[in-house]
């Protein structure tokens, strides 16, 4: 009997054990709460997770690895259960969601960095599309957006900017919804013609600057795709989300292969979806590990080419959202694409190979070996023109939140499918997704534009009514007084009838003589 239970326990023990040791021991990338990203002969380089929320940057030439990069680093995050969002611009990320198979670009590489264990596996993604069709629909409303980024991405002036802020007061406190340009478009309309009813609660409003704004959200709906502002509006919580069966981090893949045709969409949703997590999540200062990490590949976008207030506003965002544990990693060609206040701010660097043809391509080279914390074993200049692909300097920062010395090293393979996928996998992964059918369906709900146009035609309703009462009695009084004239013009003829004469003179006539016969009666008779 007692064999039995010791049996049963010690089965019991061992699934245990098996279980606590799959736990700790996770992936091979993921090892004892540290992320293993690249290896050389001598050393193993780590990303420690709770120094992943002081950013970080992948740069490289084209073809040199920074993608397969961004998707180790990627995978590692999700196999230590931290939600991650990357954008993806070839359509190369999408095969993360599905098992990686036997390659010989990442055989060689298991063998030759010794990756003992090395498994292929897949991870849980939720792929996101402004247009969806490669994804669930993303978009947001105007009114969402909030009128300073806004106002940002209009580049309006501070007084343009206060006089949109009155414009999204007043359309709050009507119940009016903002939810595409077109009804701010209305509502700046609404307000330019009724300005004179809003001056005593909300002050002046200049109708020039209503002018300029106008001008300037037409500009704007030409550079925005028209999909991104809409309803139902993307919930951002749903991003910050691990995969109930393994407990991974689910990483949501932005399909932006034809978003990065409008720049102006992609900064939009970019600083949107910061700016929501900024706003709502709480300050949380260094945790053991992100809430969540952003890849926002071809990141020169953010900066080139936008208002000076909307960079401004991504450095910013950049310095401050690390304390709400949310980790930004900047993907790009050359680290002389990113403004230096943003440089400065990410801790975590990847440099891929570097061509230095032309003498700029020289001066970035300079720039990028400056940015590491040099290796005694190299000379970084060099090092950076000799990586192979998929090989890198790499420095992470340390416990301390000191940079660590740069290592060259080779990235380890991805463990998901490389590259794309077919449309029916691709359909499979959106079917099943966990926020499948919520944004499918565009709504077309009752907005300011409607709500505007139904009180401007009542209003002209009622004006036109109030113009027909006065036409009417104008008319009414052009009437009377026509009657009066016709009648006084009806007696003057008739005074002047020779008929009503004649009979007027003989009727005198006659009566003249009955007052002479009775005269003359009452004179004879005093006789
Ligand atoms: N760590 C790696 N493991 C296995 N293969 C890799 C690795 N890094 C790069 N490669 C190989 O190199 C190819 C090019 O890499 P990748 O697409 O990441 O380059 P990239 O720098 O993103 O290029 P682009 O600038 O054109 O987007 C990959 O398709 C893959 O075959
Ligand atoms: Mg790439």
């Amino acid at each position: 009997m007692w064999i039995k239970r010791y049996v049963k326990l010690s089965l019991f023990l061992l699934f245990l054990f098996l279980l606590l040791y799959n736990l700790i021991k996770g992936d091979i990338m993921y090892v004892n709460n540290k992320i293993l990203v690249g290896k050389n002969d001598k050393k193993e380089v780590y990303l420690l997770p709770n120094m992943a929320n002081r950013h970080g940057l992948i740069t490289g030439a084209s073809g040199t690895g920074k993608t397969v990069t961004l998707k180790v680093m990627a995978e590692s995050f999700s196999d230590c259960g931290i939600p991650v969002f990357m954008v993806d611009v070839k359509g190369d990320l999408a095969g993360t969601a599905f098992m990686g198979v036997e390659n010989e670009n990442v055989s060689s590489r298991v063998e030759k960095l010794k990756l003992d264990g090395f498994k292929y596996d897949r991870y849980p993604c939720v792929f996101l599309d402004t247009y969806g069709k490669n994804g669930h629909p993303v978009r947001t409303t105007v009114q969402n957006m909030g009128h300073r980024l806004i106002s940002k991405m209009l580049n309006l002036s501070d007084t343009q900017d206060s006089v949109l802020a009155i414009v999204f007061k007043i359309a709050k406190d009507e119940n009016k919804p903002l939810n595409d340009l077109e009804d701010l478009q209305s509502m700046l309309n609404y307000v330019s013609q009724n300005k004179n009813k809003y001056t005593d609660n909300y002050g002046s409003i200049a109708t020039q600057s209503i002018g300029t704004i106008q001008r300037n959200v037409i500009e704007f709906m030409d550079k925005v795709e028209d999909n991104f502002f809409g309803t139902p509006s993307f919930d951002y919580n749903h991003l910050i989300n691990t995969s109930l069966e393994t407990g991974k981090g689910r990483i949501s893949i932005l399909d932006a292969q034809v978003l990065f045709n409008y720049p102006d969409s992609y900064v939009s949703m970019v600083l949107w979806v910061l700016n929501s997590l900024y706003d709502n999540l709480p300050e949380v200062g260094d945790l053991d590990k992100p809430k969540i990490v952003f890849f926002f590949d071809e990141a020169h976008l953010l900066f080139n080419n936008m208002p000076k207030a909307v960079v401004d506003h991504v450095i910013q965002v950049v310095k401050l959202i690390r304390s709400k544990g949310v980790g930004l990693y900047f993907i790009s060609q050359s680290p002389s694409d990113i403004p230096n206040e943003v440089l400065s701010q990410l801790g975590n660097k990847v440099q891929h190979a570097l061509r230095a043809y032309t003498p700029s391509e020289q001066k970035a080279i300079k720039a990028a070996a400056d940015g590491f914390r040099t290796n005694p074993e190299f000379d970084t200049k060099e090092a950076i023109q000799n990586l192979g692909t998929g090989e890198a300097l790499v420095s992470f920062l340390g416990e301390k939140g000191d940079p660590n010395v740069v290592e060259k090293v080779t990235i380890l393979p991805p463990q998901s499918k490389m590259g794309a996928i077919t449309e029916e996998e691709r359909k499979m992964v959106i079917n099943n997704s966990p926020i499948a059918n919520i944004y499918e369906t565009r709504t077309n709900e009752i907005s300011a534009k409607e709500m505007n146009e139904e009180e401007m035609n009542k209003i002209n309703e009622e004006k036109q009514e109030e113009l027909n009462k006065k036409e009417q009695e104008k008319l009414d009084k052009e009437a009377a007084k026509e009657k009066a004239r016709q009648e006084k013009e009806a007696a003057k003829k008739a005074k002047n009838d020779p008929m009503r004469k004649l009979g007027k003179k003989i009727t005198g006539k006659a009566t003249d003589r009955i007052i002479n016969r009775f005269l003359n009666r009452i004179l004879k008779n005093f006789k």
